[in-house]
């Protein structure tokens, strides 16, 4: 494996990837488990297949639904946390999977969604696990996990198909695209549900986690973000949902999204292969060998970023920030993350709806690891209070 560290080639690399016949190259940990979906198409099948996902999650359907959507799943998820001490990694691991899984499927059960979980969770720990597929393994739990997981999601296919119901979900859409022009078949559907969950599950829970504890280590940004959140409210009645024309008022919100994700990395890198040989600056890469674009150091380089390790949201309110070559927060090309806009949205009503009903303190103890992924190993508790 080659590692690349330059930022100007790594952008190269990825706007370029077809034209220098690159692939996508996920570890076989998170193939076998996640499936053939994003982590394995390439070329035009990888078109089709982010099209797909685009058409639930792009701008569209974004500013016409989900945001309302998601505020009112908020709202009724923060509520009733005063006076209490909560594991703050926990509850934004929590937000993301159900944030997400009911807006796949809706009108199931409490038990349908509680099976999922824990199904999910043994799924993406097994993930993120040595391929040891040995009985009592992490790997061997999530390969298990998978199965069932399609065993639960066929099922619930098999049913939707059979009902004259209809649903305001993912689910629904995907059922009817399967029928028209993606002509999507029933394991799609399900590689497609996989995929959104698990690409919006640690990644947008380490960084509501990590906003939160930046927030509460740096007053004067907390002071800030609640400011922004405050004068929103004012223009609206209590019981009023948080629509889009409110959620691109959140600029400062926006801003220490992208500076946590700048200093808690979720993503170190991102992995691809030849499949002939690529010369780069006179160097031969031969063919099949993978290459890791290593973007973790660019996002802390005092080239780039002013005195980078220090939390400083308002350094993205600056003209042209976000589009800055050596940002590649969300990637670059043609696998930039579809879900950006809504991990952004999600974490900003989290933010809203936290910041403003509440005040919190750190309690003492917590730890946190950065590599080689950002967690906080035996949870981050807070004691929280009414605002
Ligand atoms: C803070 C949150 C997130 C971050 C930092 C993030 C980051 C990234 C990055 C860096 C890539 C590029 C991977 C590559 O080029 O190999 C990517 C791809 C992807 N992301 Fe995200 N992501 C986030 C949230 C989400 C969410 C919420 C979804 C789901 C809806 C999502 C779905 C995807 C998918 C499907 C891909 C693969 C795209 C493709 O191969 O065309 N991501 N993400």
């Amino acid at each position: 494996m080659i590692v690349c560290m330059d930022p100007q080639i790594n952008k190269y690399l990825l706007i370029n990837e077809a034209k220098l016949g690159l692939t996508i190259a996920y570890p076989d940990s998170i193939k076998n488990i996640i499936g053939v979906n994003m982590a394995e198409v390439n070329g035009t099948v990888h078109k089709r297949v982010r099209g797909i996902l685009l058409s639930l999650i792009g701008p569209a359907a974004h500013r016409d639904r989900l945001v309302l959507k998601m505020d009112k799943c908020m709202r009724s998820f923060l509520h009733n946390w005063a006076g209490k001490t909560i594991d703050i990694q926990q509850k934004a691991r929590q937000m993301a999977f159900m944030g997400s899984l009911e807006q796949i499927v809706q009108d199931e059960p409490n038990s349908f969604y509680e099976s999922f979980e824990d199904l999910f969770v043994k799924m993406f720990s097994g993930s993120m696990s040595p391929l040891i597929n040995i009985p009592g393994t992490k790997y061997y739990q999530g390969l298990k996990a998978r199965v069932k997981l399609n065993a639960l999601l066929e099922e619930l296919l098999a049913k939707r198909k059979a009902s004259s119901v209809t649903h305001d979900d993912f689910l629904e859409q995907l059922i009817r695209n399967s029928d028209s022009n993606y002509n999507s078949s029933d394991e799609e559907i399900i590689e497609q549900i996989i995929t959104i969950l698990y690409a919006g599950y640690e990644s947008v829970s380490s960084t509501a986690m990590m906003s939160v504890k930046y927030l509460h280590d740096n007053p004067r940004a907390l002071q800030a973000i609640r400011e922004e959140h405050f004068a929103l409210q004012q223009n609206k009645r209590p019981e009023e949902l948080t629509n889009w024309n409110d959620y691109k008022k959140m600029s400062f919100t926006r801003a220490v999204i992208f500076e946590t994700l700048r200093l808690a990395n979720v993503v170190n890198g991102l992995t691809r292969r030849t499949t002939s040989d690529l010369e780069l600056n006179g160097i031969i890469i031969p063919k099949g060998w993978k290459i890791y674009l290593y973007k973790r150091e660019t996002n802390l380089d005092p080239f780039f970023y002013q005195e980078p390790l220090t939390f400083n949201p308002w350094r993205w309110l600056e003209k042209g920030s976000e589009s800055q070559n050596y940002n590649m927060l969300y990637g670059a090309g043609g696998r930039e993350c579809p879900g950006k806009e809504l991990s952004i949205s999600r974490i900003s009503l989290f933010l809203h709806h936290f910041v403003t009903k509440y005040r919190w303190e750190e309690v003492e103890g917590n730890k946190l690891q950065f590599y080689p992924r950002v967690i906080a190993p035996e949870g981050l508790h807070i004691r929280v209070s009414e605002y």
